[in-house]
């Protein structure tokens, strides 16, 4: 029998039907970019708002889709944090209405755990514990000492933008649309990646497993409105854009490598599992499994609906449901990035 999983964190309205075998039966997103494009990043009260449209829908569809009857639901699964408030709240409202109406247990879940997990879902047991996990998306970017699917020990990360983040501003600087990482992907190709020399923040502090961003957004801005140029610059295009673009892409790409080069020389893991949007990059991909073949360690990298925010990630819900574990009604969420969890 399934569960049904629900994913409201940030700016996708995401559920998900998943036998106890892990078999995704349904997964069904609702994306909001396009209610969000104008304003070139998520704006919180707009994606709640979304999700209360979206959320019955979705889960509706989801059920539909699986072939699956209501009543053959054996648990509900929630996205629990980290995440926008309001976001959260949406889904846990709906998690706790349909298992309380289908007298089933409700498990919540943690959404970064979840992104490592869509690696086990596409790999199955030969994904093996521990292993370096890295997420990058747009609101998180973390290296984990990954030893169970639960058990997450998180190394370092982003110190102020996640990975994605940096991708959109870049775009939006570039002139390129919302969510900007493909965009930039996909300018990126025709450019030449050592066209301009950006800066690779804490790349040489051997000492800490952070990363920055933010010192390499601002450095993009410079290189495309130097200081003192008109607010009205126009946005490059053409070559000059796709060198820049790939220049850009080639340094946010260095500076998660050498980080994760160091996480494996630290923690002694043979494996690599990537997730998040960002994972979705090719150029990210080929360097983590370019990485990989050198130092044979097994890296494993989810399919792309699977890097991106969706509900069949929540079948990590099934490794507490397995416990017997059921949080019950009082289950509250969490909200706000992954950088609140400490490193220790
Ligand atoms: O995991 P995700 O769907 O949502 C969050 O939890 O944030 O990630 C979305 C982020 C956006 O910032 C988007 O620009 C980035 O992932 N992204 C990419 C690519 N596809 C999505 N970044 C770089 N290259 C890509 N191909
Ligand atoms: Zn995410």
């Amino acid at each position: 029998m399934p569960l049904l999983a629900i994913e409201t964190t940030c700016d996708e309205t995401a559920a998900a039907v998943v036998t106890r075998s892990r078999e995704v039966l349904a997964s069904v997103v609702a994306s909001q970019e396009q209610l969000h494009a104008r304003w070139r990043g998520v704006v919180p009260e707009i994606a709640s708002r979304a999700h209360v449209e979206r959320i019955i829908p979705v889960v509706d569809e989801a059920i539909r889709r699986s072939g699956v009857a209501r009543s053959d639901i054996e648990a509900v699964a929630v996205a629990v944090r980290p995440g926008l408030v309001g976001s959260l709240l949406v889904g846990l409202t709906a998690a706790k209405a349909i298992a309380a109406v289908l007298r089933v247990p409700i498990v919540g879940y943690d959404h970064i755990a979840a992104h490592l997990y869509a690696c086990r879902l596409a790999h199955g047991e030969s994904l093996p514990y521990p292993f370096v996990g890295l997420v990058a998306s747009g609101g998180h970017t973390s290296l984990f000492h990954v030893r169970s699917p639960l058990d997450l020990e998180r190394l370092g990360g982003t110190i102020d933008d996640a990975a994605g983040e940096a991708f959109d501003k870049a775009a939006s600087l570039l002139g390129l649309p919302y969510p900007g990482g493909p965009e930039i992907e996909r300018i990126a190709r025709e450019g030449n990646p050592r066209a301009h020399r950006l800066p690779r923040p804490l790349v040489a502090d051997r000492d800490r497993l952070d990363l920055s961003f933010s010192g390499l957004k601002t450095a993009l801005r410079y290189l495309v409105r130097p200081p003192g140029a008109p607010a009205d610059t126009p946005h490059p295009v053409g070559q000059a854009r796709a060198d820049l673009a790939a220049s850009f892409q080639q340094a946010v790409v260095d500076c998660i490598l050498a980080k994760l080069e160091l996480a494996i020389d630290r923690t002694g893991c043979r494996a690599i599992a990537i997730g998040g949007g960002v994972a979705a990059n090719a150029c990210l991909r080929e360097a983590v499994e370019a990485f990989g073949r050198r130092r044979s360690l097994g890296v494993f990298v989810p399919p792309l609906s699977l890097c991106t925010d969706n509900a069949a990630m929540g079948a990590i819900a099934w490794e507490r449901l397995e416990r017997g574990e059921d949080d019950g009604l009082r289950l509250d969420v969490t909200p706000g990035t992954d950088r609140s969890r400490r490193p220790r």
